[in-house]
């Protein structure tokens, strides 16, 4: 079998995706996309000019897209209709779409992806909180999110990883209790308030007659590993030890990846990367090692940086030559950095689909 190489493709992503159907129907297993927002801004990459090393560096700025549109958002729907539909098409059915967006779309391109996923592979509506200072503004409140709009190709099949995020202070607060093996909480075994009471059977253990959660030979089992506390009242419940714990499994609300500031160490300057962080997590959470990851909208490159280093295959378009170079430019830096060569090939694609 040909070895499989990682590939980026200059040109427009609908050209992109018309090349890759016959070859990689239903073989994508996640599509990223963080597509231009009708956000009604130029986008630009920001860099340092080298000269004279002793001179203050000069900033050098070059457009990279434009998010302006003439006709409105309606031309901005027509051009994501298609883009979609194909992006639904090269998905497997395990797969996932996670169109990253704001306030600008969010409502429109859901009920866009409903219509093209079906309404049942909705999978969640992730806030990002992108930003700690949002901007004032005179009316309404300042916008400090965006949003992640995930979809299965089919629910049936999907699944993720649990992903954690690391403790904070608020989290740690219930595990104030303590024994020689470390700190813990507590956890409830018995059924409270009268939906979780009714109809559960009551039975006695250990001296205690009350709903219990789980199997007397379950609660046997805990009390013989010493998981079982008594509280000065005689009930009991399960320690949960904070060692064992990975952290707090991720909900919808991102509040703890931060957003790349001009002193990151993975800034390059392109004034919509996204960090790595981001896109770690939806990777690790929606793939496994070596499954197909793509990004038809890359940018600065970002996903494929993310998937390199998670050990997946990769597939990254955009329609922008600067973009492409910076990130065959951060593949470089990484393959100097982690003194290895990795497989990619780069395709120019006709730009025959318009804008
Ligand atoms: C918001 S940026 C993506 C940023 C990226 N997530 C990152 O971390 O750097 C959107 C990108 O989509 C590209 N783009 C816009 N229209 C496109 C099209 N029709 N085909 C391919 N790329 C396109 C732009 O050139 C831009 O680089």
């Amino acid at each position: 079998m040909e070895q499989w190489s990682n590939c980026i493709f200059l040109g427009e992503c609908l050209a992109a995706m018309k090349h890759l159907e016959n070859s990689l129907q239903e073989q994508i297993q996640l599509i990223y996309i963080d597509p231009p927002f009708f956000s009604g801004t130029d986008y630009t990459l920001k860099e340092k000019s080298e000269g004279d090393p002793s001179a203050a560096p000069e900033l050098k700025e070059t457009p990279i897209f434009s998010d302006k549109w003439e006709g409105g958002l309606r031309e901005y729907l027509a051009f994501m209709r298609p883009r979609l539909e194909k992006m639904h098409a090269l998905l497997k059915s395990s797969g996932s779409l996670w169109v990253h967006v704001d306030f600008h779309v969010a409502h429109y391109l859901k009920v866009m992806l409903d219509e093209i996923f079906g309404y049942e592979n909705f999978v969640n509506q992730i806030v990002w909180k992108r930003t700690n200072s949002p901007k004032s503004q005179t009316s309404g409140f300042g916008n400090q999110h965006d949003l992640l709009l995930l979809y299965a190709k089919d629910h049936t099949e999907f699944s993720t990883e649990t992903v954690y995020r690391k403790h904070d202070e608020r989290s740690l607060r219930p595990y104030s209790y303590e024994d020689d093996r470390g700190r813990f909480r507590l956890i409830e075994i018995e059924a409270h308030g009268i939906q979780r009471t009714e109809g559960r059977k009551q039975f006695e253990w250990r001296g205690r007659r009350a709903p219990y959660l789980y199997s007397e030979d379950t609660l046997e089992k805990w009390w013989k590993q010493g998981r079982i506390y008594t509280s000065r009242n005689g009930r009991y419940s399960k320690k949960q030890y904070l060692s064992e714990r990975k952290g707090v499994p991720v909900s919808d609300l991102w509040i703890d990846i931060s957003p790349i500031q001009g002193s990151s160490a993975e800034y390059t300057g392109f004034s919509t990367q996204k960090p790595l962080a981001l896109l770690s997590r939806i990777i690790e959470s929606a793939t496994r090692p070596a499954d197909l990851v793509a990004d038809f909208f890359v940018g600065s490159g970002t996903t494929a940086i993310a998937a390199e280093k998670l050990g997946r295959r990769w597939i990254v378009c955009d329609s922008q030559e600067v973009a492409v170079d910076l990130l065959l430019k951060r593949l470089r830096d990484m393959e100097r950095d982690q003194k290895t060569e990795y497989k990619y090939t780069v395709l120019n694609i006709e730009d025959d689909t318009g804008r």
